[in-house]
């Protein structure tokens, strides 16, 4: 009963526009945190079912996986664990790892089939989990976990070719020197058992694997390995699954580090005019990995001329009947008009919008302020394009600068941000290392004033290692949902 009266709700909710807002704090109808990382979508009767590793706060493993569903993509409902951990179970204990976890339907058993990477807390076992249940949001019963067709499997992915409903696993085979590939792998007919190797991408040493399908291609999608840090996610392109597969490409702009995510999964959304093409990439915090945010985006595939690059928005609006997805225009506000305190400054940066950009941010007393905002009255997301160069190396600190000898990465800046100079109310808005004159955006939804009359100024928070924000380039601010 509580089920059908949640899908009344949302397709309540579907006739307002609802934005995709990728990288924001993505909040489910209870108004807490989407937390389902690194799994899938699957579509079941009008309803989109969405899968992932639920991360407990503090804990790196061990929270099962979540469920969660939508009619249109945006607006989210939680349904608890799908997949719950067993204590004292081998493979499903609160610190085995389940991680990657797919969904698929089995017309044969007339059940929802759940696999994953199932591991113990050292990645020694690298297994597939297998667990099935009657009904998409489970519970799932646990079936056994076991080595692909006598192989090792980490990193795990799953596709359903949409032409003859097959289903194939893809998985890399581990770090060692022996493995380092992915493997492209289909099913028996009940999505049971694995059945034969169709492709294998040799030595490529990729991992988080997914598959896209055209009506003329298959792109192959995965992630260079550097744990939890993102990197240049690369493309592959065949005619057919067992290849010949093409050179792997970057299908984001460079150093942008695939818009700062790692793929996981893409979907295929058919409507009545048009085809999209989602790339749902993780955007993994490190520091808090429950806290990790979605990266979803269109991807833009040219057949004809065999790319695929997934392009950025900071606010789109997909309806999912039509298949179509617009854009939302914003309004602009420069670093040229912004006025600075204490010790932030405007400096010259050619790759900025207007030729310079607001740096020296830092603490309470060195912050910048926006102007004439026009405002709603109500919440509207603002994007923050800022660059973020801790990447240029704190050698001495720990953190360190992934493009120096022995570093890692900082993982983030914080700033703060006020609006109206009501500093009862401090928004933080995490601005990840992006690179040398690289500008990326963040999201936050702020409430301003109806109105030309606003101010936005921001601040520096403590990152844990100091207290700067990242250097701005410009805010967007984009209209309210209706
Ligand atoms: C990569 C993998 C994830 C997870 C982390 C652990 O990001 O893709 O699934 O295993 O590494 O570091």
């Amino acid at each position: 009963m509580w089920l059908s009266g949640s899908v009344l709700l949302l397709s309540a909710a579907v006739a307002q526009a609802k934005y995709i807002v990728p990288g924001a704090r993505w909040r489910d109808t209870d108004g807490n945190l989407v937390n389902a990382h690194a799994g899938n979508v699957i579509q079941d009767n009008g309803t989109f079912w969405w899968f992932g590793e639920y991360k407990v706060e503090g804990q790196e493993e061990g929270g099962g996986v979540s469920v969660y569903s939508s009619t249109d993509l945006a607006t989210w409902a939680s349904h608890g664990l799908a997949l719950e951990p067993v204590e004292g179970s081998p493979y499903i204990s609160p610190s085995n790892i389940i991680q990657r976890p797919k969904v698929v339907y089995s017309e044969s058993t007339g059940k929802y089939h759940m696999w994953w990477h199932a591991d113990n807390s050292s990645y020694g076992l690298l297994l597939q989990g297998f667990a099935t249940a009657d009904t998409p949001a489970g519970p799932y019963s646990f079936v056994n976990a076991t080595a692909p067709l006598g192989n090792w499997s980490q990193d795990f992915g799953m596709f359903t070719d949409y032409k003859d409903g097959r289903t194939y696993a893809l998985y890399s085979n581990g770090d060692r020197a022996e493995g380092r590939d992915v493997y492209l792998t289909s099913y028996n007919k009940e999505v049971t058992a694995l059945d034969e190797v169709v492709h294998r991408f040799d030595k490529f040493d990729l991992e988080a694997p997914t598959i896209i399908q055209t009506e003329r291609s298959y792109y192959a999608l995965m992630s260079h390995k550097t744990g939890y840090r993102p990197n240049n996610v690369v493309a592959f392109r065949a005619d057919s699954l067992s290849g010949p597969w093409s050179q792997p490409w970057i299908v984001a702009p460079l150093n942008t580090r695939t818009y700062n995510s790692q793929s996981g999964f893409t979907l295929r959304i058919k409507g009545s005019k048009k085809t999209t093409y989602l790339y749902l990439g993780d955007q993994w915090d490190s520091n808090s990995l429950w806290e990790s945010r979605y990266i979803w985006l269109p991807m833009n595939i040219h057949d004809n001329r065999r790319t695929l690059e997934v392009e950025w928005h900071d606010v789109y609006d997909l309806n999912v009947k039509t298949g179509d997805f617009k854009p939302v225009k914003g309004r602009e506000y420069t670093s040229k008009d912004a006025t600075t305190n204490g010790n932030a400054f405007k400096q010259e940066a050619n790759f900025a919008s207007d030729g310079v950009i607001l740096t020296g941010i830092e603490g309470n007393d060195s912050t910048v302020t926006f102007h004439g905002i026009e405002g709603t009255g109500k919440p509207q997301w603002v994007s923050f394009y800022y660059q973020n160069t801790d990447d240029m190396g704190f050698g001495d600190q720990p953190g360190g600068s992934p493009d120096r000898i022995g570093g890692s990465w900082q993982l983030r800046r914080i700033s703060s941000v006020v609006v109206n100079g009501n500093t009862e109310k401090v928004e933080t808005l995490y601005q990840r290392d992006t690179h040398k004159g690289i500008i990326l955006s963040t999201p936050l939804q702020l409430t301003l004033n109806k109105g030309s009359k606003n101010t936005i100024t921001v601040g520096g928070l403590s990152n844990g290692f100091h207290y700067k924000g990242a250097d701005l380039d410009k805010i967007v601010v984009y209209p309210s949902e209706k």
